[in-house]
C-alpha cells in the first residue's frame, strides 16, 4: 500500500521557519515509527504570488484536493499589503478553505501546566484549561454576497454580508456535538441573536440539531460579546464552543492568549468525509506570518508541530502517535525549554526555533 500523502504549503514569514521543524518531526515518525508519508511541497500566499502572480496556483489547488491532508504554515506580510485585494496572500488560504469545503475549524486551547504562570491571566484561572473552539470556516461574512467597495452618492461604501443557510449551521453544529461527546459533553453556541437575524437562525438550528440528535449533550447559548468576556473571566466553564466564521476568528485569538502564546495554538480544518472515510483536511497554526520576528529564528514552532499532531489524529487514525507527540511537547515545556514568546521567568535564556525542534525530537527519542 502506498504511504499517506501530505501537501506542505509553508507560505510566508515565519511559516517556512516553523514548517522546517515540522518536517523534521515528520521524518522522525517515518524513521522511528514506521509511519512514512509521501510529502510534496508547494507555494501559497505571498510566496506563490511572487512566482505566479496569484496567491494560489490552480495546480496547487488541484493537488490540495487530491492529497490526504494539507499542512500550512502562514501567509501574508507587509510586503504584500499594497496588493490588489483579489491577489492578497490571505485570498490563497481562503480559496483553499472554500474549495476544499473545510467547514469545521477545530481550534483547541489547552493550557500546559508548565505555562500556566505566564498566561496574562492568573494561574488558577487557566491551569488545566482544555477547551475546543469549533469555528464555521466556509461561510458567513467572510464569503457572503453582496460584498465590495461601491460608489454611493459622493462617497464610497464598503459592504460585506453575513449569511448563513440552515444546512451550513446544521453541519457545523453536528461536528461540535460529535466532538463534545468525546470530550466533556458540553457545547456552548455563540452568536448575536439579540441583534442579527443570522444569529436568530443560528440559535434555532443549533437547538434543533441538539433536540433531534444530541439530547444527551448539554447545550447552552451565549451572545458572542458575553462569550468573549466569559473566556477571560472563567474560561474553564467551557468545553466545546461552536460559533460562526468571524466570531470564531476573534474568540480563538483570545483563547490563544489563555494558553500563554499565540505560538502554541494548532488547528484542524475539516470537511465532509471522502469515500475512504477520511475528511478533507488542512492543518495550520492559528497564528500568522509574524512579520515582526520573521527571519530571526525566534518563532515558536509548537503551534505548527501540534497541528501535525492533529493531522495524525484526525486524518490518519494515529491517536497514539499524536499523543506521543503532544507528550513530547509537554515534556519539553516542563523541562523549561522556552522560545522567546514564552519568556516570563527570570534567568531563562530562550532557545531558537531550531532549538525548540531539537528539544522536541530529543523528547520523542526518549519516548521510545
Ligand atoms: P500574527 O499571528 O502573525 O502575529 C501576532 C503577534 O504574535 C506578533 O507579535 C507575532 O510575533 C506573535 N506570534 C505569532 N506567531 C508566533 C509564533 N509562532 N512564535 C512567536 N510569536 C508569534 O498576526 P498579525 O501580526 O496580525 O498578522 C501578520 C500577517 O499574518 C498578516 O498578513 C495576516 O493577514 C497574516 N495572518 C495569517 C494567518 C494564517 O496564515 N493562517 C493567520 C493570522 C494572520
Ligand atoms: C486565521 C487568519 C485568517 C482568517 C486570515 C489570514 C485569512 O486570521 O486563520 O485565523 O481571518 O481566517
Ligand atoms: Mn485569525
Amino acid at each position: 500500500m502506498s504511504n499517506p500523502s501530505l501537501l506542505i504549503l509553508a507560505g510566508d514569514g515565519i511559516g517556512p521557519e516553523v514548517m522546517t521543524e515540522v518536517k523534521r518531526v515528520i521524518d522522525w515518525f517515518g524513521a522511528k515509527r514506521d509511519l512514512a508519508f509521501d510529502v510534496e511541497e508547494d507555494l501559497v500566499g505571498g510566496a506563490a504570488y511572487d512566482k505566479h502572480g496569484t496567491p494560489l496556483h490552480d495546480d496547487t489547488m488541484a493537488k490540495a484536493l487530491q492529497v490526504d491532508a494539507v499542512l500550512l504554515g502562514a501567509v501574508g506580510g507587509p510586503k504584500y499589503d499594497a496588493l490588489d485585494f483579489s491577489v492578497k496572500p490571505e485570498r490563497g488560504l481562503l480559496r483553499l478553505r472554500k474549495e476544499m469545503d473545510l467547514f469545521s475549524n477545530l481550534r483547541p486551547a489547552q493550557c500546559f501546566d508548565a505555562l500556566a504562570d505566564f498566561s496574562s491571566l492568573k494561574k488558577d484561572i487557566v491551569a488545566g484549561l482544555d477547551i475546543m473552539i469549533v469555528r464555521e470556516l466556509t461561510s458567513g461574512v467572510y464569503f457572503g454576497e453582496p460584498r465590495g467597495i461601491f460608489e454611493e452618492g459622493n462617497e464610497r461604501v464598503g459592504i460585506n454580508t453575513q449569511r448563513y443557510t440552515e444546512s451550513e449551521i446544521d453541519r457545523v453544529a453536528r461536528s461540535a456535538f460529535e466532538l463534545a461527546r468525546r470530550r466533556g459533553n458540553k457545547v456552548c453556541s455563540m452568536e448575536k441573536a439579540n441583534v442579527m437575524e443570522s444569529g436568530i437562525l443560528w440559535r434555532e438550528v443549533v437547538q434543533k440539531v441538539h433536540d433531534t440528535d444530541y439530547p444527551d449533550v448539554e447545550l447552552t447559548h451565549m451572545y458572542a460579546d458575553n462569550g468573549a468576556m466569559q473566556l477571560v473571566r472563567a474560561p474553564k466553564q467551557f468545553d466545546v464552543i461552536v460559533t460562526d466564521n468571524l466570531f470564531g476568528d476573534i474568540l480563538s485569538d483570545c483563547a490563544a492568549m489563555l494558553t500563554g502564546s499565540l505560538g502554541m495554538l494548532p488547528s484542524a480544518s475539516l470537511g465532509a468525509p471522502n469515500a475512504d472515510g477520511r475528511p478533507k483536511a488542512l492543518y495550520e497554526p492559528v497564528h500568522g506570518s509574524a512579520p515582526d520576528i520573521a527571519g530571526q529564528g525566534k518563532a515558536n514552532p509548537i503551534a505548527c508541530i501540534l497541528s501535525f499532531a492533529m493531522a495524525l489524529r484526525y486524518s490518519f487514525d494515529q491517536g497514539d502517535e499524536a499523543a506521543r507527540l503532544e507528550a513530547a511537547v509537554e515534556k519539553v515545556l516542563a523541562d523549561g525549554v522556552r522560545t522567546a514568546d514564552l519568556l516570563g521567568e527570570e534567568g531563562v535564556t530562550p532557545v531558537s526555533t531550531t532549538g525548540m525542534g531539537d528539544a522536541i525530537l530529543a523528547a520523542l527519542d526518549a519516548s521510545l
